[in-house]
């Protein structure tokens, strides 16, 4: 009975002190700098091995209820090829075209995708473009392309491997000219945006937020980000009288104030971030509930 005891106490005494030198090891990696973040530093091959077999087990999980429409139009592929030159090629390079710098150094690094399609089936394609991959670089394309875009890109991914060098400069020159998908595509060709048709979405609205990098400047509650304070800090905005001092603060104030700002107020230090008309309604939903 006493020896149990002894021994239950040694064992707890035991647990704490490994419990402090974990806390103590953790504290000095986390506050003492000892973890180095240079991008020259690489990953041990077995993170990497998880980290990507994590990855690739999620987007099948998610992807797995994704209709696929029909895939096989050359003139869908052919829309497709525009944007991924547009869009795609500076991070993921093509047959006989090197990424840029930026996509040269990223980590991890973007692959090229001329083999996406023995990796991915389509509807996980679609996943990953329109979703992204945090923590990666890979950018979410759900606020910058329509899904009809999206579906395009995929369709041309499908072709890819059969490409060359040669074959690929070749779809590039019959592929419609730069801006060819996404807001600037739309602007260019002069046409207006389609109306905003679906239902105003508040929460869709908090994600456009991040997604429109506004708290880069912005501290916005329910918005994961820095303690920035380049722009005013939006907390309370649902409940202020004027936007900017100039606007009052109405949806249709806020609509205006997000996709017209420098036509509200010339010269102020806010850019227009290219947001749709859609994506503001959303926006200003969930900027109304901050109170
Ligand atoms: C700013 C750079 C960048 C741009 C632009 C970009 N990507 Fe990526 N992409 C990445 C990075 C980084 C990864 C992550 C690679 C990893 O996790 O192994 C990635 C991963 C992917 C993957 C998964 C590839 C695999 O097999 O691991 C697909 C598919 C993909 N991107 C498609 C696209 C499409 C389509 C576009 C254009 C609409 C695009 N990407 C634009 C950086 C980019
Ligand atoms: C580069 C920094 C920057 C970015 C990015 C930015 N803003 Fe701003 N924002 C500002 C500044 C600076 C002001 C103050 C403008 C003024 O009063 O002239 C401002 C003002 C505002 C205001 C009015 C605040 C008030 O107190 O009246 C709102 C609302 C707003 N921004 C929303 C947004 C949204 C939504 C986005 C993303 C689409 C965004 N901002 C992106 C810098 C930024």
């Amino acid at each position: 009975m006493r020896n149990k005891r002894l021994m239950l106490l040694v064992a707890a005494a035991t647990t704490a002190v490994l419990a402090l030198a974990a806390a103590a090891v953790g504290g000095a990696v986390v506050f003492g700098g000892l973890y180095d973040v240079a991008a020259t530093q690489q990953h041990f091959q077995l993170t990497h091995r998880v980290l990507e077999a994590a990855m690739r087990g999620s987007v099948k999980l998610r992807a797995r209820d994704i209709q696929e429409p029909p895939l096989a139009d050359d003139a869908l592929a052919l829309r497709g090829a525009a944007c991924f030159r547009d869009k795609c090629v500076q991070c993921h390079g093509a047959p006989g075209v090197a990424p840029d710098d930026l996509g040269k150094s990223m980590q991890p690094l973007p692959g090229p995708l001329v083999d996406a399609r023995h990796h991915w089936r389509a509807r996980e394609l679609y996943w990953v473009t329109r979703h992204g991959i945090r923590m990666s670089g890979m950018p979410a394309w759900e606020f910058r392309l329509r899904d009809e875009e999206i579906w395009e890109v995929v369709a041309f991914l499908q072709r890819l491997p059969d490409l060359g060098a040669p074959q690929y400069a070749e779809w590039m020159r019959r592929a419609p000219a730069a801006p060819s998908c996404g807001p600037d595509a739309v602007r260019t060709a002069g046409a207006t945006a389609p109306p905003a048709s679906a239902a105003v979405d508040a929460e869709r609205g908090r994600i456009a937020l991040h997604q429109h990098a506004c708290n880069a400047c912005h501290v916005i509650p329910g918005v994961t980000g820095a303690r920035v304070h380049v722009g005013p800090s939006l907390a309370g905005i649902g409940i202020r009288q004027t936007i900017a001092g100039t606007l009052p603060n109405t949806t249709e104030g806020m609509v205006r104030w997000i996709t017209a700002t420098q036509e509200v107020k010339p010269g102020t230090a806010m850019p227009e971030m290219g947001v749709s008309e859609r994506d503001a309604r959303d926006m200003a939903a969930y900027l109304a509930t901050l109170r």
